[in-house]
């Protein structure tokens, strides 16, 4: 059975793009795949956090992880800083990265354009989640489109290392849905949903209530032109509206043209509020009933359990041959 390694970030509001674009996914590969998902909170720390705050969206992403219908009899789901092997292994990627290459992530870009203090960690960002990936020999990641240059480097570094040390690291594939592998912002069609948008109203939370589902979408950007046919170039901000029902909605983009042939912005956004909510609601349901129970920590103890096995065996591996230490088993 082939192995899939993925993670999220535990910074705050997972939104409409996180589900689509990876925890969708990671429902539907669970089935075929051995999976290991992490709820990466090393790498939330590259920004600033509060400390009470990041604590509480750990157990809340891991809630949601299992609220879309991650089954932890099946997959494997833990918290990156339990197992320490990741940071170790970090480190060792480190090692064999170049600070240029590392310059050239667009995300570091983004995330340091215009600060002034910017932690030694954002640029180190990336070996960390090769690390991630590495650890546990997955073949393939599944991640949205914007993840897709950080993948690019993890098989640039396990190449490097494979090649300068031994053959140990597996080289990992990308894996990008068809459809919905970039939501669009709700108020900026051309940019990214983010869940670090100032814009509340740019993206749709998992936890978002009815009303403010309902209030989102009726005031997405959209177009004058008042109909409903899918065109990125022309029309982003209905395309990407489009996108979103056609994935929740389960009908085809071309299906939805047919239906709303015709009719306005107004009923298409109305329709779309209600496939949402629709959508969320046993989501949320199961999301209220986990942070109440106990049950949260035994899945996450065991996660921590199983990862670590796997973990700290590819570590030994890497160290023994880069002639780290004395030599183990
Ligand atoms: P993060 O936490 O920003 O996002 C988690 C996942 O959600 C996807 N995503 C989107 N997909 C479609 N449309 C969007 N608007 C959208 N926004 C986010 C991301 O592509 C991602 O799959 N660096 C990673 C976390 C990470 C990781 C890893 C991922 C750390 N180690 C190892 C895979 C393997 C990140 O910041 O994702």
């Amino acid at each position: 059975m082939k192995t899939i390694f993925s993670g999220i970030q535990p910074s705050g509001t997972i939104t409409l793009g996180n589900y689509i674009g990876a925890l969708k996914q990671f429902v539907e590969l669970q089935n075929e795949y051995n999976c290991y998902f992490c709820i990466v909170d090393q790498h939330a720390i590259t920004v600033p956090q509060d400390p009470a705050t990041l604590r509480k969206n750990i157990r809340s992403l891991a809630a949601l992880y299992i609220a879309v219908g991650i089954d932890p009899e099946k997959a494997t789901l833990f918290i990156q800083s339990e197992v320490p092997a990741h940071a170790q292994a970090g480190w060792l990627m480190q090692c064999v990265s170049y600070i240029g290459e590392l310059e050239r992530m667009t995300q570091f870009k983004d995330k340091s354009a215009g600060k002034e203090a910017v932690s030694a960690s954002l640029l180190t960002y990336p070996p960390l989640m090769a690390a991630d990936i590495l650890l546990y020999n997955a073949e393939l990641v599944p991640v949205g489109e914007d993840q897709k240059q950080h993948l690019e480097l993890t098989r640039d570094l396990a190449e490097r290392f494979n090649k300068k040390y031994r053959e140990i690291l597996t080289m990992p594939e990308v894996r990008i849905p068809e459809v919905g592998a970039r939501i669009m912002s709700l108020q900026d069609p051309t940019r990214k949903m983010s869940k670090s948008d100032p814009n509340q109203k740019a993206f749709l939370a998992l936890l978002d209530d009815p009303k403010q589902i309902e209030k989102k979408i009726k005031s997405a950007v959209t177009d004058s032109e008042g109909i409903v046919k899918y065109d990125k170039e022309n029309k982003p901000g209905i395309s990407n509206l489009l996108s979103i029902y056609s994935i929740l909605g389960n009908m085809t983009i071309a299906e939805l043209e047919v239906m709303y042939h015709g009719k306005g912005y107004g009923d298409f956004k109305g329709d779309l509020a209600d496939v949402v909510i629709k959508a969320f609601k046993p989501i949320q349901d199961k999301y209220y009933e986990l942070m109440e129970s106990t049950e949260l920590d035994e899945i996450l103890d065991l996660g921590a359990e199983k990862a670590n096995k796997v973990a700290s065996k590819t570590l030994k591996k890497m160290e023994n041959a880069m002639g780290l230490g004395r030599k183990r088993k």
